[in-house]
């Protein structure tokens, strides 16, 4: 039976989309736009809107597991289409932030909330996937690397940062075994690290200098609009980062439980993407 990877050009999708293929599972790719997805040999591509139910028959064809993005818009419509497929166990990558204090308070909990919500009511297992910040979010720096800088607020902030290959590898191992079902796994990478502390890591793997200059909650604020962040996003990252400078951060060891294997440092994140610094 084949495994749908639904944004399979994404961060995570396409980690997934890797671990099913090393252990040589038969997958689908999925994408809004196919024909922008690069995939391993043999692997079929297929476009797939989320949010339009009407795209959504071709690509669960078949299908007995699907990883998906939380896209509250249209969840109804996908699980209709799971359930009429015939899907039996659908893994969703959601957020910590559903299992914060504050959830109720939080935009972007209330969002994957929804997503959590729709697929836990279907007629087929699910599996929520919770991770807290994601090392990607460091691509985000690559601007200022590029001038020996690190812009960043609360530069003291710790956060548990994961690998995205530790994601997918986690859900990679579910979909394969149709286990947890039912369950939230809440997944950060080995250990709490500052956002200065990754600046110094950062600057080691790549090699050159690069000072931290701290900013403002308004500047950071502006700095994540105008990187495209929906304006629920800054309130709600900015309030988990601030804290975490009064309270220990959430390191979980859900990555090993799972897997076997212990999450990847960020060490070990800079140097499979020094590249995208260069
Ligand atoms: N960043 C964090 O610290 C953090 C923490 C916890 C949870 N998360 C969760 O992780 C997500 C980001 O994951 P990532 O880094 O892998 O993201 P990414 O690299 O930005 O990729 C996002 C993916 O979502 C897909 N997508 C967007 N709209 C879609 C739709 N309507 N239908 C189907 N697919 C759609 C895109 O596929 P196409 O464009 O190819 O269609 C793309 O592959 C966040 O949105 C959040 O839900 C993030």
């Amino acid at each position: 039976m084949t495994i749908l990877v639904t944004g399979a050009s994404g961060h995570v999708g396409r980690a997934v989309l890797e671990a099913l293929v090393a252990a040589g599972q038969d997958v689908r790719a999925s994408s809004r736009d196919a024909t922008k997805l690069d995939v391993p040999e043999g692997v079929a591509k297929v476009s797939a809107d989320l949010e339009d139910a009407s795209t959504l028959e071709p690509a669960l064809d078949g299908v007995s597991a699907a990883f998906i993005y939380t896209r509250p818009q249209g969840i109804d419509g996908f699980v209709k289409a799971a359930e009429a497929a015939g899907v039996r166990h659908v893994v969703v990558l959601s957020s910590a932030a559903t299992l914060q204090p504050d959830a109720a308070q939080s935009r972007i909990a209330a969002l994957h909330h929804a997503v959590e919500r729709a697929v836990a009511a279907g007629s087929f297992a699910s599996t929520m996937l919770n991770p807290g910040a994601f090392a990607t979010n460091t691509l985000a720096w690559r601007a200022d690397v590029a001038e020996g800088a690190v812009r960043t607020v609360y530069p003291d902030s710790r956060i548990g940062a994961i690998h995205e290959r530790d994601i997918a590898d986690v859900a990679a191992r579910i979909l394969i075994d149709g286990s947890h079902d039912g369950q939230s796994l809440p997944l950060t990478g080995p250990a709490p690290i500052s956002f200065r502390e990754q600046a110094e890591v950062l600057a080691d793997v790549l090699g050159k200098p690069l000072r931290v200059e701290e900013l403002t909650v308004e500047q950071a604020t502006e700095q994540m609009l105008a990187r495209g962040w929906p304006p629920e996003v800054p309130p709600s990252v900015l309030g988990a980062w601030a804290r975490t400078l009064r309270e220990p951060s959430l390191v979980t060891d859900v990555v090993r439980e799972v897997t076997g294997a212990a999450p990847r440092t960020f060490r070990q994140w800079a140097e499979d993407h020094r590249a995208d610094f260069s």
